[in-house]
């Protein structure tokens, strides 16, 4: 057992992040060279025959011929048939390091052979559902108490999106308040009332289409790390139905891929405490990836409510729920009890015994191994093992991580600036550029976000980290500059 309780190391100088992205924007766009680019296609052509012919006749029956966003790769998705520890499999056999894990789950590395027994046994015992109470529910809800005490009570949902708009609406019912105020650049989810400044700060409804204007009437976004503006809102809002919640992403929009100030949280707190908001935490990638006690531990501050989802349910389906104390989360009684003022949320398959016990193992066996802590001391490795290679090779390249969530910025496509006039323009040539890159990646056998994030898991030993080094440094010694 390691003597740390979180897996941050150091944490990164927001303002010097900030000054070496603004630099990279101020630069071309770096390329691969246009050769080894051909080589990296090639791969896909040659290696890849099989996911190739499987996403093209999905194209027919799926839109964009995937089901999730983030197997939206160039130059076509792979399809994956076996995960294991710290790799993945395609259906032609490859084999690749995965980074991406499935947007953050897997902390103890894909398909845990001892949460895989207990979701098996449950499956022999009573099947994955019955819309009754199941031991199980109380086993996972006292184990996350006794590790972040500000979830004195939980309730368990679908998903990370859902567990949001629970937040929100639990939020407004027990403070009677209106508007609720986002991070530009957070995700929350995809609820018509939070698709709102997404992915770059400043941008509103840029991507809210299919979504009535009303729905985003009360939604604000404030700029990262700017504390007065977050004042300012909520000295307005007092005018016009006030604040019921200000929602945060602990370590920085869209996990931490804009890096916050430390104090940042406390400030927030403090403010909410003077206009009566209630303080959200997402917690859906932070939760257990930082240690037990969450990002709230870490910066040792007292959310009203957490918001669960990805790691509560071990990888398995149905990864959501919320938490606070007892008396804001009583407004939430499940139950027909028609006289009583409380926020209605619910689900069919929401807190199945099969969320709940893959949550409950995958919870216990991430305090019994330290997962959280050899995930961070992965994810430190493979940073300071990237930076070296950005100075050897000369590149303008920024990484960063906060333990086991690593951001590797290469053509600085979240940071553009979008009062610029070619913003436009921007976007579509960084995005490609970024594709690239991760298609590159790719075929030096390494999943990554987007080409931009990497999660590390309890699995990724030093070999395999210095292994992804190696395929790291074949791609940016193959950079045009
Ligand atoms: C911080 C955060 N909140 C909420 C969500 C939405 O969770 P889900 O995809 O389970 O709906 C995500 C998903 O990536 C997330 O990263």
């Amino acid at each position: 057992m390691s003597d740390r309780k979180y897996a941050i190391t150091e944490w990164e100088d927001d303002k010097e992040i900030m000054e070496k992205l603004n630099n990279l924007l101020k630069l071309p766009v770096v390329k691969i060279k246009p050769n080894r680019m051909k080589d990296y296609e090639a791969y896909f052509e040659s290696k890849c025959k099989k996911s190739k012919e499987m996403t093209d006749e999905a194209k027919k029956y799926i839109p964009g011929g995937v089901q999730h966003n983030l197997a939206f790769n160039y130059p076509f998705p792979l399809a994956v048939n076996r995960a294991e520890g710290a790799y993945l499999w395609d259906v032609d056999g490859n084999r690749y390091i995965d980074f991406l894990q499935a947007g953050g789950p897997t902390l103890l590395g894909s398909n845990y052979g001892p949460v895989k027994e207990k979701v098996i046994e449950l499956i022999n015992n009573c099947g994955p559902v019955t819309g009754l109470f199941h031991e199980y529910e109380l086993k996972l809800a006292e184990f996350i108490n006794r590790h972040m005490p500000s979830v004195e009570m939980f309730r368990m949902l679908g998903s990370g999106t859902e567990s949001n708009i629970a937040a929100i609406r639990l939020a407004r019912t027990y403070t009677g308040k209106e508007n609720i105020i986002k991070v530009g650049g957070a995700y929350h989810g995809w609820s018509d009332q939070l698709v709102y400044g997404l992915h770059i700060p400043g941008t509103g409804d840029f991507e809210a289409h299919g979504i009535p204007k009303g729905c985003l009437e009360n939604t604000q976004e404030v700029f990262p790390n700017d504390i007065e503006g977050l004042r300012k809102q909520m000295e307005q809002n007092e005018k016009a139905g006030g604040t019921a919640a200000v929602l945060l992403e602990p370590v920085g929009p869209e996990s931490g891929t804009r890096p916050i100030y430390k104090e940042y949280n406390r400030q927030v707190r403090d403010l909410c405490d003077e206009f009566g908001a209630l303080l959200v935490f997402d917690e859906v990638v932070t939760g257990f990836r930082l240690g037990m006690g969450g990002a709230q531990g870490y910066f040792d501050i007292k959310p009203d409510i957490t918001v669960f989802g990805k790691i509560i349910a071990g990888g398995y389906p149905g990864a959501g729920g919320i938490g606070g104390s007892r008396e804001v989360m009583s407004y939430l009684a499940a139950g027909v009890e028609g006289s009583k003022k409380r926020a209605y949320v619910g689900g069919t398959l929401s807190a199945n015994p099969l969320s709940c016990v893959a949550g409950y193992y995958a919870l216990k066996a991430i305090e019994e191994t330290d997962a959280a802590i050899k995930a961070g001391k992965a994810g430190d490795r493979l940073c300071n093992g990237l930076q070296k290679l950005i100075d050897k090779y000369k590149l303008p390249f920024v990484v960063y991580n906060q333990a086991s969530i690593c951001h590797l910025e290469t053509t600085g496509l979240m940071f553009i600036d979008i009062t610029k006039p070619d913003f436009m323009e921007q976007l579509v040539t960084r995005k490609s550029a970024l594709e690239l890159m991760g298609a590159a990646y790719t075929a030096e056998g390494m999943i990554t976000l987007a080409g931009s994030r990497m999660y590390t898991s309890m699995a990724d030993t030093d070999d395999i980290i210095d292994d992804a080094l190696e395929g790291f440094e074949r791609v940016f010694e193959s950079i045009d500059i």
